[in-house]
């Protein structure tokens, strides 16, 4: 067992846990924060994809000792209080969810994505950058429609902001 603390959102949450333990389970089971989904555990859906020091990671691929003293972002720490995150935003505007499962994964790996790009991104860009979030119901048309008008979006924002 160690004793650790990870920052999560903001607020530094400190546990006894054993050393096999995931971040993805740290999350989710010894935090209460189930926004983060599992969908394989083996690394491959992106289902649990988070922010770890600002990088989205799939948390099912961190033990949560190995982030001892980091920074987390979950799906749950994007918001601005009622105020969306503007990829939240875009994923409701473009209907780029079906059943939701993914979208937690998608929304954090397209931030990053977002961030990494300056927002300068195309479909195949997107497409690419998306390959580790697996989505068995849209298709991905829209989940790309919404990242594309997101990272515009972020572009506009920082042109303006840069002015
Ligand atoms: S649950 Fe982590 S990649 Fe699928
Ligand atoms: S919306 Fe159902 S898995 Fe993507």
């Amino acid at each position: 067992m160690s004793r650790i603390t990870i920052t999560i959102n903001g607020k530094a949450e400190t546990r006894e846990v054993e050393d096999r333990t995931l971040l993805v389970q740290f999350i989710r089971e010894h935090v209460g924060l189930t926004g983060t989904h599992v969908g394989c555990d083996t690394t491959q859906c992106g289902a649990c994809t988070i922010h770890l020091d600002g990088e989205a990671v799939k948390s099912c691929t961190v033990l949560a000792a190995a982030a001892d003293g980091c920074e987390v972002t979950t799906i749950e720490g994007l918001a601005d209080g009622p105020k969306l995150h503007p990829v939240q935003q875009a994923f409701h505007e473009h209907h780029g969810l079906q059943c939701g499962y993914c979208t937690p994964g998608m929304i954090m790996a397209s931030v990053d994505m977002i961030r990494r790009h300056d927002g300068v991104l195309d479909e195949q860009t997107v497409r690419h950058e998306l390959e580790g979030n697996i989505c068995r119901c849209t298709g991905y048309h829209n989940i790309v429609k919404a990242v594309l008008d997101a990272a515009e979006k972020h572009r506009a924002a920082h042109a303006v902001a840069a002015e």
